[in-house]
């Protein structure tokens, strides 16, 4: 039994996270990201996933990625490398990992089997820190074998139908709720951000970081397609996971409420969150 611990992220807790940019430092410092998403009609969601890496400090970024995404990507994100997988439309077959410092996964990815295998391929090779979103998520919770496959320290970004899919039921109420996500990321080992206004942030210790920035601008598609990106940039630059989780969702809602001030609320849309995203 746990009685879990709630901790507030504020500007002195991030603070004390960031690491300055040193004067002599080179792109090799800070690391090379793998992104692995899309799909046909979902290219959007890598567009946006990669661009936050890129504008969260990360040295290098590859996107992996079907072959229709390629010259949308190349395009669109000149500073980001695509690697085309073999099949048009969907995400299959495992890359070669040996040159990344991170790979995040799962923004627009759809569910098709190659994409399934795919995912569980990756789980069962992965020895770099890894963020889970979206589709990848849906995956493992359609198979609830697959949670065994979770890598210590993986950080899952679930909204809230996405964990519940993945937990295989519902809670009754919010405390039911914030005692089942840190019963979740003690039993799996991993770090849990249960987004959403106040996104509650579970680590393997049983703690939950509730995030104090953010607003009701973000509920719109592909503002969670941004911080998968932000939270992969950190990562590679050797963040450590928790750390990760906790200054990526910050600055992500930091970003958010930057943009809701200059195009309010109603009007912005996740790449202006991109555009004011400011380490
Ligand atoms: N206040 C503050 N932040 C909010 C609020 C709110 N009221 N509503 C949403 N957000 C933030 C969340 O904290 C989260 O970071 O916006 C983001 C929304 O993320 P998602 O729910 O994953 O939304 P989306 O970007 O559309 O996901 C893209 O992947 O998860 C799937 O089904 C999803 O097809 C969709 C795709
Ligand atoms: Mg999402």
């Amino acid at each position: 039994q746990i009685a879990a611990k709630y901790l507030y992220t504020d500007s002195q807790t991030v603070k004390a996270i960031i690491k300055p940019r040193k004067k002599f430092a080179n792109k090799g410092n800070f690391g090379h990201a793998l992104m692995m998403a899309g799909s046909y009609g979902m290219i959007g969601a890598a567009v946006l996933s990669t661009r936050a890496c890129l504008r969260s400090g990360v040295g290098k970024v590859t996107v992996y990625a079907p072959k229709c995404g390629y010259e949308i990507l190349q395009t669109s994100i000149p500073e980001a490398m695509c690697l085309p997988n073999e099949s048009v439309d969907s995400l299959e077959k495992l890359p070669e990992l040996e040159a990344y410092q991170a790979v995040g996964i799962g923004c627009g990815i759809g569910t098709e089997p190659e994409t399934v295998a795919l995912v569980e391929e990756l789980l069962k090779n992965i020895k770099v820190p890894i963020v889970i979103d979206a589709d990848a998520l849906n995956i493992i919770a359609a198979d609830k074998k697959r949670l065994k496959l979770l890598p210590e320290n993986a950080i899952l970004t679930p909204h809230p139908k996405e964990f519940q899919r993945l937990i295989g039921t519902n809670w009754e109420n919010d405390y039911e709720k914030l005692k089942i996500l840190s019963v979740f990321a003690a039993d799996y080992k991993c770090i849990v951000c249960l987004k959403g206004a106040f996104t509650a942030i579970a680590l393997p210790d049983g703690t939950i970081h509730f995030n104090s920035t953010g607003n009701a601008g973000m509920a719109k598609g592909g503002s969670g397609d941004v911080l998968t990106g932000m939270i992969l940039a950190l990562l590679a630059q050797g963040y450590a996971p928790q750390e990760a989780a906790i200054l990526g969702v910050y600055e992500h809602g930091l970003a958010g409420d930057r943009a809701a001030q200059i195009k309010s609320p109603t009007s912005m849309i996740a790449s202006d969150i991109i555009e004011n995203i400011k380490f």
